[in-house]
């Protein structure tokens, strides 16, 4: 496995790959690598010759500069799980390797027809603009025909399918096809995130009740409304000493948009555990 910080030199490679034919799999990463990022890279692995896993903490879709601080590194350990699962590549570059300065003040605006409006992206304005600000720019390094990305981000992985299906329109990405993967929980049923090395033990067992709670909602479901189904999730986890709901929503799975039927339907939500700020879904 080779550790690339320059973009000159990951071009370089890329065009070597594709001179030989090699399909390349892209797994965009902030680092901080957990089971569920290492689940992308399998998968990554077993359907390419050439797997390339980014590690960047992009501060462009960060719009809490404590967060961006605070935000775990450690590419000595990233790069140790990496090469044990067979990734080729690790592209690891610094922000001024990404960004101009005015690239990094005033960011390309994107237009995502509405998708970036609500739930994430309505509590974190710009963080979505920032999001594929830096995985374009991976795109046209890499030149995957795959990219790998989490459910658990599920708005994430919408927004970059449309931006994707846009640009394919324009002919940008070519055939690049986006593979969204399962959410990886632990056994407790914790969703997988950088962010639980934030969490101490014991805020660790509270914020079970949100994985917890998502699946007590199937059977809700069964019987409630959307509305009666929303209200007692964000009712239940609130209950819980030390978590608070940020937004609890049953959209659409296509358009994101609020929906009052079971079919097709994501409910997302965000919650704060004491400081840490936790995201979940459940399909229904
Ligand atoms: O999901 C993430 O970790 C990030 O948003 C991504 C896709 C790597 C872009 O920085």
């Amino acid at each position: 496995m080779q550790i690339i910080t320059k973009k000159e030199e990951l071009q370089l490679c890329v065009a070597a790959c594709k001179k030989e034919g090699k399909s390349i799999g892209l797994v965009p990463t902030m680092g901080a690598l957990h089971e569920g990022h290492a689940s992308l890279v399998r998968r990554a692995v077993s359907d390419n010759d050439v797997c390339i896993v980014s590690v960047f903490v992009n501060p462009t879709q960060f719009n809490n500069k404590e967060d961006l601080a605070l935000y775990p590194r450690d590419l000595e350990r990233d790069a140790k799980m990496l090469s044990g699962i067979g990734a080729t590549y690790v592209f690891a570059p610094t922000p001024e390797e990404m960004y101009t300065s005015e690239e990094m003040e005033k960011p390309f605006e994107f237009d995502f027809g509405g998708l970036d409006k609500v739930m994430e992206g309505k509590m974190r304005p710009g963080h979505f603009n920032g999001v594929v600000q830096v995985v374009s720019r991976l795109f046209y390094l890499t030149q995957p025909d795959k990219a790998y990305f989490g459910e658990k981000d599920f708005q994430q992985l919408a927004i970059i399918r449309f931006m994707v299906e846009r640009s394919a329109l324009a002919g940008s990405f070519g055939n690049l096809r986006i593979v969204g993967c399962p959410i990886v929980r632990e056994e407790s049923g914790l969703a997988l995130s950088s962010r639980n090395e934030r969490l101490s033990a014991e805020e660790k067992a509270t914020a079970l009740a949100i994985s917890r709670t998502l699946r007590d909602s199937v059977e809700w479901s069964e019987k409630g409304s959307v509305k009666e189904v929303e209200k007692r999730v964000t009712d239940a986890i609130n209950a819980v000493e030390g978590l608070e709901v940020e937004y609890y929503e049953i959209v659409d799975k296509t358009t994101l948009l609020p929906t009052d039927s079971f079919s097709n339907a994501i409910g997302c939500v965000t919650v704060y555990c004491g400081k840490v700020r936790l995201i979940d879904n459940i399909q229904y």
